[in-house]
């Protein structure tokens, strides 16, 4: 019996990660699901993020997917580590929840020459220190500096990504970090939503530093394990078909799904 690899994120946002996954293998079957009806999860609890993820989780496991990416910052840096540890073993001791976080702090070390890179988050990811922690481990010597960017979620969930709204708030963050770390060479977009404001960062960044989306680092980070887990990759069906829901409404999922997806979206309505 084989099923989708489900891809999650509360709103949109995970779209971005989920276009580059289906270009670098488009060969598996996969679900994606937005939270929609109850994102953004940006400045919410550690625990309500964790129960709103878990349900999410649940879902996929209703719908059969062996193998969930958490393609949001937020639920990988608040929820991930209980899931994992705590709900799993109990729910579903054979399938996989895995996260977008230690993907890329694994890799982040290798764009910087001055060893200082910027963090962009949500409240939530930035507050749990996460990248912080995860980026030490595999890069002791790197500088890292976050800074939250509460608005920037908002703005983009409401279409507002290319106002003079948007270009305020992505000055007025960008202006903190810049204050907090002026040598830094690399700024890592560590919220799934904020490649649709990557145009805007760079043009209110110094030149010469580098802008780093993680869409590409979590398709090949997967395409990776996939190799080395043959026991999981067995269990995913292959056939190139792909299924979106929201818990919100599809219309607007549709609309505005297709700028993040980057090709047309049709997606049903599901409760979870
Ligand atoms: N896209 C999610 C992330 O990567 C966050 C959006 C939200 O605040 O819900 O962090």
């Amino acid at each position: 019996m084989t099923a989708p690899i489900g891809i999650f994120d509360s709103g949109y946002g995970g779209l971005t990660v989920f276009r580059s996954i289906v270009a670098k293998l488009p060969q598996y079957d996969y679900i994606y699901l937005g939270d929609n009806a109850r994102a953004p999860y940006g400045n919410r609890s550690f625990d309500t993020v964790h129960e709103y993820t878990l349900d999410c989780v649940k879902w996929f496991f209703r719908m059969g997917c062996p193998l969930v990416i958490l393609a949001c910052n937020t639920a990988s840096a608040k929820a991930l580590r209980t899931i994992q540890q705590q709900d799993l073993p109990l729910l579903a001791p054979d399938k996989r929840v895995l996260g977008v976080i230690r993907p890329t702090a694994e890799v982040i070390g290798n764009y910087t020459r001055n060893h200082s890179v910027g963090v962009l988050g949500t409240v939530g990811t930035v507050k749990s220190d996460s990248y912080k922690l995860e980026i030490g481990h595999f890069f002791p010597n790197i500088k890292v500096q976050q800074q939250a960017c509460p608005m920037w979620v908002p703005l983009i969930e409401n279409g507002d990504y290319d106002s003079e709204s948007a270009d305020y708030y992505v000055k007025k963050y960008l202006d903190e970090l810049l204050t907090q770390a002026p040598d830094l060479d690399t700024v890592l977009l560590a919220c799934t939503h904020y490649p649709l404001l990557a145009d805007k960062i760079r043009k209110y960044l110094p030149t010469g530093i580098a802008v780093v989306s993680q869409g590409d680092i979590v398709a090949d980070s997967l395409s990776d394990y996939l190799r080395r887990h043959p026991e999981v990759e067995q269990c995913i069906s292959a056939t190139g078909k792909i299924d979106f829901y929201t818990t919100d409404s599809p219309e607007d999922f549709n609309e505005h799904g297709s700028l993040f997806f980057g090709r047309s979206v049709s997606s049903k309505h599901t409760e979870l």
